[in-house]
């Protein structure tokens, strides 16, 4: 992927994004140089008729009237030009600014598809969207206005430079200096890294607050029913005005700088008059020395307007170019890299071989560590372990939602990083933890697991998942589209849906982290008879909460802090008296207690 190679930062980089339409930028700066340039003219013009006003100051008659109304059009023509001239620039740097943004969104888009899953997990839609509408779009300010701008901007000095020596390069200077004085305010002001590290600091807490803001609306209800709504409150208020401390702390900081630059860049005259006082007295030819004073006079105004427009230059760059940096650090994530001489499978066996994994890259805690078992085709594998002990993380290492960071998963014997992504994604079907549906039928849903099934093979699927009861019972039944208003559906049954995807889905492999909120004892019994039938010749891992699930497993997997504790059918892992046998014992108690406990209530 062309993205990949590039390692550039800052300013470099939103020149080279610039560059993608190279021909359309270039020809917008060029249109707003000469756009700069043809603005000067109305003030040149002016000064001729000045001229020839004040040549014939003692009869005005005899001034050349033709001459006067030539140099008006020009006033008004080369105005209106300049004005043509710059829209045409900004067409041009539009076109070019919103084409580069859309193929920078369409190769973003393409590349977090690309993505292993795992990344997917870690990073909210939300931080994504971000990316894309905000981040990205802030280039479309600096292409289509800020280059031509600039660009006008650099031009600016030179056609000063040319006027400089036109008449009298003292006054010519000294029209000049302000500018000079107040761009070196500017960029002692913007120019430093601590500049850099509060615009990075700036947008990280506005990200912040926003987030909070967001938990704050969603644990609304969790935050009334434990009555901390006056000090939740208190302190997402606090969060904001923190952030408004911090923002015009840094605001004040720069008062000083500020008002000279506002000062100075607003007073043309500053320098301009008392030098034109100064020399007035020496002058030779004193009429001409006052015919080129009025020139500068009325020249040193035009010189603000460019400037001003680049007055901010400096600083958005600078919070572009973080915005990029952000869509280059995404950019930057190496896609699952997939082999060019795919093998394939030809049995679907899972083993895993001394397999380590960590989520944070290298020197971190490992959440596996040298885990080795196999699932056999056609049997039952269960993972059991306490809570963080690593199951759900073996679990998404199977689709490859992460690569192991030592070891191998194999199937068939084949290591799945030497497959083609297609084929493990078609021959594994997995339900995970935090399930996902999408916004269209209850139909459209199971679908997605097959989209060449039909409507009774759906169904059928969804019988076997044990949706079918609550299915029916929704408004528009199959065609009840999920997240509309009064449509709501419990954990467990969001679960079981996403299992009839899977089941329709029909995948040879199939891997299930059983919800906590699907431990209901009647429709476990339901689900287990149906998977004994789909499950015949099927590879299943299973992670079970409940251990009258496991019970019946050909394998059990115990994990304890990302390793295997020990492994065995049922019957031998009670008699081995360990991890398992306790956890058992534990569970039976807690079974009896509760039956105990149920008991004394109905005797009381
Ligand atoms: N996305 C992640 N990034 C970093 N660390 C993670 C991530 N997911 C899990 N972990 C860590 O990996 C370890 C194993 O977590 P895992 O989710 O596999 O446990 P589990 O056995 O499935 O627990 P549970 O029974 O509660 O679902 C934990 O220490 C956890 O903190
Ligand atoms: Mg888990």
């Amino acid at each position: 992927m062309e993205t990949k190679t590039v390692r550039k930062t800052g300013m470099a980089r939103l020149w080279e994004l610039a560059m993608i339409k190279k021909g359309l930028v270039v020809m917008s700066c060029a249109l707003a140089v000469i756009s700069t340039a043809t603005a000067f003219l109305p003030f040149v013009a002016i000064w001729f008729i000045i001229r020839e006003l004040a040549a014939h100051l003692t009869d005005l008659s005899a001034a050349d009237g033709a001459y006067l109304i030539r140099m008006g059009w020009l006033a008004a023509g080369s105005a209106i030009g300049a004005i043509f001239l710059n829209f045409c620039a900004l067409m041009c740097s539009h076109v070019a600014a919103f084409t580069t943004l859309y193929k920078l969104k369409l190769d973003f888009t393409r590349h977090i598809a690309s993505l292993p899953l795992g990344f997917h997990s870690a990073n909210s839609t939300g931080k994504l969207r971000k990316v894309v509408d905000e981040n990205i779009e802030k280039l479309e300010s600096f292409i289509a206005h800020q280059l031509p701008d600039l660009a006008g901007a650099i031009a600016m000095p030179v056609i000063t430079l040319i006027l400089l020596f036109l008449f009298d390069w003292r006054l010519g200077l000294a029209s000049f200096a302000p500018i000079l004085i107040a761009y070196f305010i500017q960029m002692i002001a913007f120019g430093n890294e601590s500049a850099k590290t509060f615009i990075k600091q700036y947008q990280d807490s506005l990200e912040d607050m926003n987030n909070a803001a967001v938990e704050y609306v969603r644990g609304i209800s969790v935050l009334k029913a434990f009555n901390q709504t006056i000090f939740s409150f208190r302190k997402f208020h606090e969060m904001i005005k923190n952030y408004g401390k911090f923002v015009s702390s840094y605001t004040d900081s720069f008062e000083n700088h500020y008002v000279l630059f506002m000062a100075i860049i607003q007073n043309v005259y500053l320098f301009l008059i008392p030098l034109i006082v100064f020399l007035a007295g020496g002058a030779a030819d004193y009429a001409e020395f006052a015919m080129s004073a009025v020139f500068y006079l009325i020249f040193s105004l035009s010189l603000y307007t460019p400037f001003a427009k680049v007055m901010y230059v400096s600083s958005l760059g600078k919070q572009v170019a973080d915005g990029i940096e952000r869509m280059d650090k995404v950019l930057a994530v190496s896609p699952l890299p997939e082999s060019q001489t795919p093998e394939t499978a030809r049995e679907y066996s899972i083993s895993f071989e001394n397999v380590s994994f960590t989520y944070n890259g290298e020197g971190e805690a490992e959440a596996i560590t040298d885990v080795s078992f196999t699932a056999k085709q056609g049997e039952i594998t269960a993972l059991v372990g306490p809570s963080g002990s690593g199951k759900s993380t073996l679990a998404h290492l199977i689709p490859r939602f992460y690569d192991v960071t030592g070891g191998a998963v194999k199937i068939g014997g084949v290591d799945i990083r030497a497959m083609a992504n297609d084929e493990l994604m078609s021959i594994v079907g997995f339900v995970f933890q935090d399930v996902f549906l999408f916004k269209q039928s209850v139909m459209d849903n199971i679908l997605i697991g097959n989209k060449k099934a039909t409507r009774e093979q759906a169904i059928a699927a969804a019988k076997a998942a044990q949706c079918h009861e609550f299915i029916e019972k929704l408004p528009q039944g199959y065609d009840t589209v999920i997240g509309t208003k009064n449509i709501h559906l419990s954990g467990g049954e969001r679960q079981r849906l996403v299992i009839a995807r899977a089941l329709l889905k029909d995948a040879p492999i199939l891997v299930l982290d059983e919800a906590t909120a699907f431990a209901d004892p009647e429709n476990e019994q339901k689900i287990q008879f149906a998977f004994e039938e789909l499950m015949r010749r099927k590879t299943v891992v299973i992670i079970a909460h409940r251990l009258s699930t496991v019970r019946g497993a050909d394998k059990i997997v115990v994990m304890d802090g990302g390793k295997v504790a020990e492994q065995g059918v049922h019957e031998e892992l009670l008699k081995a008296e360990g991890r398992y046998s306790r956890m058992w014992a534990q569970y039976n108690r807690a079974m009896n207690w509760s039956i105990a406990a149920k008991g004394e209530t109905v005797h009381a």
